[in-house]
């Protein structure tokens, strides 16, 4: 387990929205972890988190992906320039970009991300609307380390929910981006603590917290 006598580093990877990255961010201040958000950075220049970002002072970057000529050039360069903020850890907030295995094999037990749906099921797109054609009763979200698979690797947290005969692919995904919402921060306040590990069969333990949220309605 990683202990910190220093503040804990984060660089935090976004697309869009990134209200995620917010919601962490906030958080981060209001409950003065012993953290740092060294920088948000976007591979879409019209990212609205991006300009949030910015207007709260954070180094905020933005990596047009379709300003290289490969998947792999990217990488290198997004590599680059993250590792100048010396972070330990890289955080992927709706960051839909697929990686390479180099970049994943360069932050081993350093990239975390979340994803809209109870891992391993609905790795991929559209989750909500899968879990309401497949008609599954519980839905959710997962934090978890990243592997060279598309959302696959140890899972560190899962926030979940019933799913209602009257749900829709709109009203899930409101409810699971709620559960997010909580979940997110409460994992990365615990990597800031140094209260996640993970040992050599790929399990994780968190050191005295609950590593689920339940919202029943
Ligand atoms: C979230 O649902 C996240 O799970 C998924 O993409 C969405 C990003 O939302 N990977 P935001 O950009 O954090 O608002």
């Amino acid at each position: 387990m990683k202990t910190y006598h220093k503040n804990c580093r984060f660089v935090i990877l976004i697309s869009g929205r990134g209200s995620n990255m917010q919601k962490i961010i906030e958080s981060c201040i209001a409950e003065k972890w012993p953290a740092t958000i060294c920088a948000v950075i976007s591979n879409d220049p019209s990212s609205k988190g991006l300009e949030w970002a910015k207007s709260r002072g954070i180094d905020s970057i933005s990596l047009n992906h379709k300003d290289f000529h490969s998947r792999e050039l990217f990488d290198q360069f997004l590599i680059d320039k993250i590792d100048e903020y010396t972070p330990d850890y890289v955080l992927l907030a709706g960051f839909m970009r697929v990686l390479t295995k180099g970049f994943v094999d360069h932050y081993n037990d350093m990239l975390i991300n979340i994803h809209p749906s109870l891992l391993p099921s609905f790795p991929g797109l559209n989750t909500h609307s899968k879990a309401i054609e497949k008609g599954v009763l519980v839905h959710g979200c997962t934090i978890h380390f990243v592997n060279a698979n598309l959302d696959d690797g140890p899972i560190i947290a899962q926030g979940c929910l019933p799913v209602l005969s009257s749900d829709n692919e709109d009203s899930l995904s409101e409810k699971v981006l709620g559960i997010e919402h909580k979940i997110y921060p409460l994992v990365v306040k615990w990597l800031s603590m140094g209260k996640i590990s993970i040992d050599k069969s790929r399990k994780v333990s968190v050191e005295g917290e609950k590593r689920f949220i339940f919202v029943d309605r």
